[in-house]
This record gives C-alpha cells, sequence and structure tokens, in this order.
C-alpha cells in the first residue's frame, strides 16, 4: 500500500478511517507458518479480539487459520465468517458455566482456566475433550496490563496445582486433549518463550492422550523503522527443534498451535483521521484530529506508541506536535512528536492500527464508530459503514413520561 492510496481512501470513504491491507495479513501468516515448517503439524488460531471485521477473519481462512476467542460472540462470528467448529478454541475467563456450555454444544475446542469450572464441566460432560489453560508463572510482557502469566495474574490454573488438576480428571473421567499457555503480549526475548515452553512440556507429560500443545501469542510486532520485534525466525527453529524431541518422548503426535493477534494484523492496519484544529497555547502545537480515544484508546490506556505521519504533507519540515483527539478529557494519542508541518484538513496516518484499535472502539463522546476498509488486490473494499445516528439510539427505548404518568 502506498501513501496517495490511503489519501485516496480518506477522501473515497471520508474520515476517521480504518485501513487493512490484505496482503501484509497474508504475508505475515505465512511468515510464522515458514518459521515452524520443520514442525509435522501447525495450527494458528487467529486471536478474533485482536480485530473482529468478519471479511478479516475470512481472509484469515482462506490463508489456512483456526480461530482463538474469547466470547460466545467471537465464537459466532467465526461461524458467521465460515469456519467449522472444530477450527475455532474457546479461552474465555471468568465467563458463566451456561455460556461455557453453550460454546461446548456448538462443537467448539474448549480451554478452561480455572479449577471450579474444570471440576462442574468433567463432571457434568465427562465425554466433550477439554484443552487446559496452565499458569506457568512467568513475567512477560510489555506492561502490567498486558503480562497474564505472572503469579498475581487472574489467568490460568497455576502450574503448582497440577496434582488438583489430576484429581478433578481422575474423579470425573474427563478427556484432556489440549494443553494451553499465554504469558502476555509483546515479548521480545525469544528466551521468555523457550523457558515458559518447558514448562508447558512438563505439565504436558501429566497427560497422556493429548493431542495439541498450545503456546498462546505474545510476540512483538515493530512500531516504527527498526524497531525490535520477537525474533520470529529464530524461535521457530529453536522451539521447532524441542517440540520435535518432546514429541518423539511424548510418544504420541501432537499439533503445536499458536494464536497470534498483534502478529497477524497489528502492522496491515493503518488509522486516517483529519486535523480539524493546529492550536498554539504558550507552550505546545497541538494538532487537533476529528476522532479520539473513543476510536483509539491503546495510548491513553496503556501508553502505546503509534507512529504518526502526515500523508498530506509528507515531504513537509519536521516540526513538534501534541496530537490529541476531540474527547471532553485528556485525550492525548502523542506528545512533542516530530511530524511534517502539518495544516488544518491534513490527513494523518497512525501505524500499527491493526490490532486492538478498532476492536476497542466506542461510542463515549455518542461518536459513531469510523468505517473499515480493506485493500484487497489493489482496490479498497468497504467492509464496515461508518454509524450514523440511527446506529447510535436503535437499542434505546425512548420513555414517555406522560403516558407513564396517567
Ligand atoms: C489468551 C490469549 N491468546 C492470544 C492473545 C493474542 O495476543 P497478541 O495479540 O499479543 O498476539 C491474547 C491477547 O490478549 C490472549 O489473551
Amino acid at each position: 500500500m502506498q501513501t496517495k492510496d490511503l489519501l485516496q481512501l480518506a477522501d473515497q470513504f471520508g474520515s476517521p478511517l480504518y485501513v487493512y491491507d490484505a496482503e501484509k495479513i497474508q504475508s505475515q501468516y505465512k511468515r510464522l507458518t515458514n518459521a515452524f515448517s520443520k514442525v509435522e503439524s501447525v495450527r494458528i488460531n487467529y486471536a478474533v479480539k485482536a480485530l473482529s471485521n468478519i471479511s478479516v477473519l475470512k481472509l484469515l481462512k482462506e490463508a489456512g487459520s483456526g480461530l482463538d476467542t474469547v466470547s460466545i460472540q467471537e465464537v459466532q462470528l467465526g461461524l458467521t465468517a465460515g469456519f467449522s467448529p472444530e477450527r475455532i478454541i474457546y479461552t474465555p475467563n471468568g465467563v458463566s458455566f451456561e455460556e461455557i456450555e453453550e460454546v461446548a454444544h456448538l462443537g467448539v475446542q474448549i480451554n478452561i482456566d480455572n479449577l471450579s469450572i474444570l471440576e462442574h464441566f468433567g463432571a457434568k460432560y465427562p465425554e466433550i475433550p477439554v484443552c487446559i489453560r496452565i499458569n506457568p508463572h512467568v513475567m512477560a510482557g510489555g506492561n502490567a496490563n498486558i503480562s497474564v502469566g505472572h503469579i498475581d495474574s487472574k489467568f490460568g490454573i497455576s502450574v503448582h496445582q497440577m496434582p488438583h488438576i489430576l484429581r478433578i480428571v481422575a474423579n470425573t473421567g474427563m478427556h484432556i486433549n489440549g494443553i494451553h499457555m499465554h504469558t502476555g503480549s509483546d515479548i521480545l526475548d525469544i528466551e521468555v518463550f523457550l523457558y515458559a515452553a518447558e514448562i508447558l512440556f512438563d505439565a504436558a507429560k501429566n497427560f497422556k492422550e493429548l493431542d495439541f500443545l498450545d503456546f498462546g501469542s505474545g510476540f512483538k510486532v515493530p512500531y516504527k523503522k527498526d524497531d525490535i520485534e520477537t525474533d520470529i525466525e529464530e524461535l521457530g527453529k529453536k522451539l521447532s527443534k524441542r517440540f520435535n524431541a518432546f514429541t518423539k518422548e511424548y510418544g504420541r503426535d501432537l499439533t503445536l498451535a499458536f494464536e497470534p493477534g498483534k502478529f497477524l494484523v497489528s502492522e496491515a492496519g493503518f488509522f486516517l483521521a483529519k486535523v480539524n484544529v493546529v492550536k498554539q497555547t504558550t507552550s505546545t502545537v497541538f494538532a487537533g484530529i476529528d476522532s479520539g480515544f473513543n476510536h483509539l484508546i491503546r495510548p491513553m490506556l496503556y501508553g502505546s506508541s503509534h507512529l504518526i505521519e502526515n500523508i498530506s504533507n509528507p515531504k513537509g519540515k519536521e516540526r513538534f506536535y501534541s496530537v490529541v483527539g476531540y474527547i471532553c478529557e485528556t485525550d492525548t494519542f502523542a506528545n512533542n512528536r516530530r511530524i511534517a508541518e502539518i495544516k488544518e484538513g491534513d490527513v494523518l496516518c497512525f501505524r500499527n492500527a491493526g490490532a486492538y484499535c478498532f476492536s476497542m472502539a466506542s461510542n463515549y463522546n455518542s461518536r459513531y464508530k469510523p468505517a473499515e476498509v480493506l485493500w484487497f488486490e489493489g482496490q479498497g473494499h468497504l467492509i464496515r459503514e461508518r454509524e450514523t445516528f440511527e446506529d447510535l439510539i436503535k437499542n434505546q427505548i425512548i420513555l414517555n413520561f406522560e403516558a407513564v404518568a396517567q
């Protein structure tokens, strides 16, 4: 995708706008499967939470992916996109037993992450195979909000509780067909993956009839030129070797599974917003855009730093700007960033806007969610319309106070 394509899309579909480059998603998928080509059976389950547009799910299905889901609604999106239930894994945290039952009845692979549900589910449905999410107690991830494998985390069943897990499995006669872990997002050091993998291998030895080992995700992607990223090829080489050795030792064919979100879609996404106002204060030059954290919350939520380019004036002299949104509270995308000179009406492009951007968007300040476009085979295809006032009020029931008072 080129800058001129993005400008043309902003012109055609208006702003703010999310644009996803299909080719980048496909090439990331290939890069990951190539890195693990030495493993006989590899399965990539795309983490729907990162970007859940059905056309994106269909694109990944064509590439060969399965899905990782965390809610029954994500499962339903996957089924609507044409995935068969066996290609979907459901890894909820803290959801009701009823929802888990409902998903299991759809034929989706269940992944259980607490002892009470494991016991309840095993007692009621011993015939349905389940995967167990282990908490390996590894501190990993780019920041506290996305580190989920440590000792204080609410996710997974502590690996130290293995005796209790085994007692539940023996008492219920349930069938465990997979072991899973996910320690966090934005993990840079491949040694962390390899260390946690050893814990998973050890845990796996307790179960005799596993079909797969799921190593979760957490690959760090680059956010700017020459940025650090997880060395997928190196990880592929080292983990494949270790996995193949473990499979031999285990004595049964196993599938190696991953469930990446960011790795597949982050870099494919571009968020385009127009500058409404350039405001010089005593200390700062603000560029105020026609969007806010209602559309892209990651900088405010966990300090993520998206590269911002002025695609209307890419060759302009660089100056310092604080890029802010229109939400009526602190709403900062970037502080004192060097950006090519901005005029009101210019289009700014936020990079790495594919993962956890649209999927975290809200209607705060009663703003509409943006449209989404998929750039596929050299053309922009609208895959979600911008919301309208009707969308905003469609579930509201406007009370007739006079009628109630009578
Ligand atoms: C269980 C699970 N799997 C996979 C992912 C995807 O992680 P990432 O986007 O870092 O690849 C997440 C992210 O929160 C997760 O919670």
